[in-house]
């Protein structure tokens, strides 16, 4: 199939890369010059095991390319699929502005078209956006028939670090259609992918993907309550989980507790849907809770190291990890930025370290950077493993206690051997371990 795909960040770089690999032909558009030059000379302009080694195979069979001619090649293309950014406003509502230039820009490119053209959502949008933006937009600015138009709305539901296997592997694929040339469209397209596939209203469709990601982050903030109950308790909240993901009704995966989850999706889509139950005057106290906790778990870190040093100023504190998980350079809303800047503002002396994660970071606090953790802790007070890198868990104990001013040791993440930290004389805390 000829598929244009616009948006050349995470999800549309992903998508263009593996539909090509299925053989399909595919532009990927932006407007941004850089961006595709970057990619027709193969390389990719965000970071992603596999990506660029599967854009570099499109660009050489000719199955992929990119461009800035978005209306033309929207035109010469049988499907579009939107993947364009859908940031949030201060008050956690929806920006729809890249949503509605871009249905925008399909609609004047359908102009000139004859015959029929399938436009598909996969950006993450609160329900009802496909059906009530994006279409009337498209159909006020070509002028076309309904019936000649399909559209339809299918999340991705990618993960940072593993995207191209979760594309590739999926556990399902979510077909939303609000005709049949978009369902026909998407089940020819996915066809090759084995897995189930869940036909439905593009507004389902919406919702799918956010009650996923909010529920999975919900699914940690509660991990993070119990874990916090179990500080007190002494309990080992490790074994909790153990207990409680042997259940399959539960399962075991998303049950780590610690700092909270961050990242460019879970705290942005638990907002999002807030905003719009509120906006649709419905309650969402459950959302509003999982990021009430998300928002103490990093003050709990802050807690567990003024404890132990009686005051924060003048200390110099060591931060492991900027990144919002590991194997990454994303700092976006990373649980960090919360920990050293109320660090900061207490008057500690803080000094950073990541392995991937230190440019993006600075771009937000201008915070002391190191280039290794062990420059980083040198003569520091209290060390505060962030991000659960295998650097930092592979970090040798005594030659870190020896380095050091102080022994506090805070593990947000519980990347170290508890008993070990202890024996070798560290004054060590972690979340969920009493
Ligand atoms: C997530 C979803 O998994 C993916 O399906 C969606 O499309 C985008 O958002 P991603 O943001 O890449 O993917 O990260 P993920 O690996 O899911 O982790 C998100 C955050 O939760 C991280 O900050 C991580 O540290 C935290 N987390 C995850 C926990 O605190 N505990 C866990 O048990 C799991």
């Amino acid at each position: 199939m000829k598929v244009s795909v616009i948006g050349t960040g995470y999800v549309g770089l992903v998508t263009g890369a593996t539909l090509a690999d299925l053989d399909n032909q595919v532009v990927c558009l932006d407007i941004l010059e850089e961006k595709i030059n970057m990619l027709n000379s193969g390389n990719s302009p965000i970071y992603e095991p596999g990506l660029e080694e599967l854009l570099r195979k499109g660009l050489k069979n000719k199955n992929l390319v990119g461009s800035t001619e978005i209306e033309q090649n929207i035109r010469n293309s049988d499907i579009t699929f939107i993947c364009v950014g859908t940031p949030s406003d201060n008050n956690g509502n929806i920006d729809l502005s890249y949503i509605k230039s871009a249905s925008s820009s399909i609609g004047r490119a359908l102009r000139d078209k004859n015959g029929k053209h399938t436009v598909i959502v996969k950006s993450t949008v609160v329900p009802l956006t496909t059906e009530d933006v994006v279409l009337p937009n498209i159909l006020k600015k070509s002028g076309w028939k309904r019936e000649n138009l399909g559209i339809g709305m299918n999340p991705e539901f990618l993960r940072e670090g593993s995207a191209i296997h979760d594309a590739q592997n999926p556990d399902r694929i979510v077909i939303g259609f609000a005709d049949d040339v978009a369902r026909k469209a998407l089940k020819e397209l996915y066809n090759p992918y084995k897995c189930k596939k869940l036909e439905c209203s593009p507004r389902t469709a919406e919702l799918i993907k956010y009650a996923s990601n909010s529920f999975l982050a919900t699914k940690i903030s509660f991990v993070n309550e119990m874990a916090n109950m179990s500080n007190v308790w002494g309990i080992d909240f490790q074994e909790v989980a153990e207990g409680m993901g042997l259940d399959s009704r539960i399962s075991a995966e998303f049950l780590r507790a610690g700092a909270g989850f961050g990242g460019s999706c879970f705290p942005k889509d638990v907002k999002a849907l807030a905003a719009a139950a509120k906006n649709s005057e419905v309650e969402s106290l459950m959302l509003k809770a999982t990021l009430e906790v998300n928002d103490i778990q990093p003050k709990i870190i802050v807690k567990m190291a003024e404890e132990r040093l009686g005051v924060i100023k003048g200390k110099k504190i060591a931060i492991l990890g900027l990144a919002f998980k590991p194997d990454t350079d994303d700092v976006r809303e990373s649980r960090s930025e919360i920990v050293v800047r109320e660090l900061m503002e207490k008057g500690a002396s803080v000094v950073a370290h990541d392995p991937e994660g230190m440019a993006n970071f600075k771009k937000i606090i201008d915070v002391k950077m190191a280039p290794t953790p062990e420059l980083a802790t040198e003569k520091a007070d209290c060390a505060i493993i962030m991000t659960e890198w295998g650097l930092y868990k592979n970090l040798d104990l005594e030659s870190l206690l020896e380095r050091m001013n102080g022994n506090v040791l805070i593990d947000g993440r519980r990347a170290l051997n508890a008993k070990k930290a202890d024996e070798v004389g560290f004054d060590y805390k972690t979340i969920g371990l009493g």
